[in-house]
């Protein structure tokens, strides 16, 4: 009991000096320390964060191969490829917190930390292309704006510029669309149908309604979050509705309707048994896209080894050459 006494009376000014840091909305640096609650927080949330970028190349990939021009793989190439570059620097700003990236990775492979759940769902048309720039990169910019004043300095940054190329990615969704809708009415059908398929999955990554959502209590008196999952639907909502109209399509929720009063939009409930369901591991493509990794990193092993053993010889031989 004393120990743990002295220890807490040691922490009590390291606590105050975090909690104004915090109140004056100044950013915890690597080297500060920190409350052991808020550095799992973090570790959880950006190495979710990580895994959705990466995983998230794979509903898009796939498409890679069958773009219908040059163009159209040039742009989805690029896309995709900054999505692994969003893991990357996701994983680099977990490793600021202690974590180790191949443990990181083993936890995702073994289904023992998420990612978010809308890459559990199938790309069935080169339209889901389109959707997904625009509803899920929209979202993602909606989720990721204010996380640019996340109070973690790794975090925050990594954002702005991830952001910045989730912009490029929403506009490509968008310009594919409307390149569709003044093409042919199968070509808009597609359109429509990818809309119908995506878009409560889309609401969805909000994560689960306020009065649900356990860690976002915490993470918001942390300021490590800045708005609730209920706001951020809301103004994606509000956001996207009038894209819809300039697009001519049709959003698949009837509830959908301006509230003149609230100055919103009002909408109607996503299906949380779905999201529960496709969280848990038993969403369409789970089991596809944990595997898909899984082998992907096995794959990838010996370029591990290569680069582990090219390190060392280049260490070994800048050692010889100082001592020389
Ligand atoms: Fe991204
Ligand atoms: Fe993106």
């Amino acid at each position: 009991m004393t120990t743990t006494h002295a220890a807490h009376s040691a922490e009590a000014p390291l606590q105050e000096h975090f909690d104004a840091t915090i109140a004056r909305d100044q950013r915890i640096e690597p080297r500060d320390w920190m409350p052991d609650g808020y550095r799992g927080t973090l570790v959880r949330q950006i190495a979710q964060h990580a895994h959705s970028e990466i995983i998230g190349m794979q509903p898009e990939g796939e498409w890679i191969s069958r773009a219908p021009s040059l163009r159209r793989k040039a742009i989805l190439f690029a896309k995709v490829q900054d999505e692994a570059g969003h893991g990357l620097y996701l994983y680099s700003a977990a490793e600021t917190l202690g974590a180790d990236r191949a443990d990181l990775t083993r936890r995702l492979i073994e289904g023992r930390q998420k990612y978010s759940s809308i890459f559990n769902y199938p790309t069935g048309s080169f339209a889901d292309i389109g959707v997904i720039g625009w509803f899920v990169d929209g979202a993602a910019i909606c989720n990721q704006v204010p996380l640019c004043r996340s109070s973690y300095g790794p975090y925050a940054r990594a954002m702005v510029r991830i952001c910045k190329e989730e912009s490029f990615h929403q506009r490509q969704g968008y310009e594919l669309l409307m390149t569709m809708m003044r093409g042919t009415a199968a070509q808009r059908e597609m359109v429509q149908d990818a809309v119908d398929r995506w878009w409560w999955p889309s609401l969805m990554m909000f994560g689960p309604p306020d009065g649900d959502s356990p860690n976002s209590a915490a993470s918001m008196a942390w300021k490590i979050k800045r708005h609730s999952n209920d706001e951020l639907r809301r103004r994606f909502v509000d956001m996207t509705v009038p894209q819809a109209e300039k697009l001519g399509v049709t959003l698949p929720d009837p509830e959908l309707r301006w509230n003149e009063e609230r100055g919103h939009h009002d909408f109607g409930t996503p299906d949380w048994s779905e999201l529960q369901r496709v969280i848990h591991g038993d969403g369409p493509c789970n089991t596809e896209r944990v595997e898909r990794r899984r082998s992907a990193h096995e794959d990838g092993a010996w370029v591990r080894e290569a680069a582990t053993a090219h390190a060392a010889k280049q260490a070994a031989r800048a050692r010889k050459g100082a001592a020389a």
